[in-house]
């Protein structure tokens, strides 16, 4: 019988990517897809360490391992990801958790054949971490999750250090990848029937910007080449490919040739995720984010004079260390100016080793928790109140498969990002088709295929 794997995967999209390089890597080898953890021969854990209730979650998900990778003496447990380019994180694996078979880092996923090949159970703990990386690489096996869309990652790391982030430290400088590298993967995928291309980084906005800086070993030079819109109109022409999308973008790397993409490019999807964080310019400036509360609202209005439909989502921080009542108030207002489609609120988390940790004026967790619940309560109000609109629309609606809830339904996403559900058989699974809504409710809408 053929040897099985599980990959858990923590965090972000870029986790997310990087796991269907280990799934492709291990079923090159053989192994198949195991539904249950607990009875796969290799199971990999991919972790990040963007706050703390990951990392807490990640040391749970790993003790509930231990039986079963007692019970059975061919098990291999493995952990990746950002967490393990944090020396403590590794300390606390060999004191508590010495029966992890294997460990690596973000620089080194090319190398898991290599290192998989060399684990043996007898021997201890197999560590290797990188502490820097090399250019990003190229063609290492995929084992897509879905065929009709995709991940595609254009350039990894950061450069930006805001003072709560733990990033720049666990994926390094930031490096993108070449121009043509990247084309030659999206056409590949589209021939092979990828309908929707989600372009990948953690500032893609900056995507060809850096210079080789050390410990960064990019290709960028003076001469000239594509940028992050020039990049966008290339992907746009290739046949197939019906939806871009690409996140996540710092505000203030966003050119005006970028917002006029919106407006020009015939397959990008109007929707831009922009992470504002704080909506004081004080607080804005002590998390180290380079614009104001008043340069953010203008470039909202660029990108609705640019397209007026524009989904705009953010991530917010509720909390950040020094934030007063007014500061909060400001957030609260920016948000009520913007009216964000949708938003990801997070409780500042203290990270070890960034700026914002050693700050004296850390907010009491009580102050951070009612501002929290309070800015959701503003937001959903917003959400509530703009997805009244969507009541009637037609949306054309790619579908991604059968609803969890009720699998007489299926379920998809409209060009704006939003999630509908609509009654309709298997077949369309994969197919972009048109949707009229005939319930629209704050997160969810309900439509029926015309
Ligand atoms: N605490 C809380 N949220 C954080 N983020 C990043 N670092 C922290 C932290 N220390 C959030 C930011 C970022 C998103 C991916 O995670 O809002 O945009
Ligand atoms: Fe972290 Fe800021 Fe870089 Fe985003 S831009 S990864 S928040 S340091």
């Amino acid at each position: 019988m053929a040897k099985s794997y599980h990959i858990i995967t923590f965090g972000c999209q870029m986790n997310e990517r990087d796991s269907e390089t280990l799934a492709g890597m291990l079923e090159a080898q053989g192994y198949v897809f195991e539904e249950e953890p607990k009875k796969a021969d290799v199971v990999l854990l991919n972790t990040c360490s963007v706050r703390e209730n990951a990392d807490k979650r990640f040391f749970g998900v790993l003790g509930q391992l231990k039986n079963p990778h007692e019970r059975n003496p061919e098990m291999i447990v493995g952990v990746c990801g950002c967490m393990m380019q944090q020396q403590r994180i590794i300390d606390m694996l060999k004191s508590k958790y010495p029966w992890v078979d294997l460990v690596f880092g973000t620089y080194n996923i090319g190398e898991f054949p290599r290192l998989f090949a060399n684990i043996s159970r007898e021997k201890k703990m197999l560590v290797e971490v990188w502490e820097s990386g090399k250019p990003m690489e190229e063609g290492l096996p995929q084992s897509r999750a879905f065929k009709f869309k995709s991940y595609v990652n254009i350039m990894e790391g950061c450069n930006n250090f805001c003072s709560y982030c733990i990033v720049p430290y666990t994926r390094g400088r930031e490096r993108s990848r070449r121009p043509e590298d990247i084309l030659a993967e999206i056409r590949a995928l589209a021939q092979d029937g990828c309908k929707e291309v989600t372009l990948l980084g953690q500032n893609v906005n900056s995507y060809g910007r850096a210079k080789s800086i050390e410990g960064s070993y990019n290709w960028v030079t003076d001469e000239p080449h594509l940028d992050f819109a020039g990049l966008l109109r290339e992907v746009d022409k290739i046949p197939g490919i019906e939806r871009i999308r690409f996140m996540s973008s710092h505000p203030k790397d966003l050119s005006d040739d970028m917002i006029a993409c919106f407006g020009e490019l015939k397959h990008l999807c109007r929707q831009i995720h922009l992470p504002v964080q704080s909506g004081s310019t004080e607080i804005l400036q002590k998390m180290n984010r380079h614009y104001t509360k008043e340069q953010y609202i203008a470039l909202v209005e660029k990108l609705r004079a640019a397209c007026p439909q524009i989904a705009i989502s953010t991530d917010i921080i509720v909390g950040f260390p020094g934030e007063t009542e007014a500061d909060f108030e400001e957030t609260v207002d920016l948000c009520e100016k913007v009216r964000y489609d949708s938003a990801f609120t997070f409780l500042y988390s203290v990270r070890e080793g960034t700026p914002a940790a050693k700050d004296p004026e850390q907010v009491p967790e009580a102050v951070k928790h009612q501002r929290f619940d309070r800015l959701l309560d503003v937001m959903h109000a917003i959400q509530e109140d703009k997805s009244a609109a969507d009541q009637d629309q037609i949306y054309d609606v790619l579908v991604e498969g059968q609803s969890k809830t009720d699998p007489g339904m299926l379920t998809g996403k409209n060009e704006f990002g939003k999630t509908v559900d609509f009654k309709g058989g298997e077949r369309l699974i994969g197919q972009i088709v048109p949707v009229r809504i005939v319930k629209a409710q704050t997160f969810s809408l309900y439509g029926e295929l015309l």
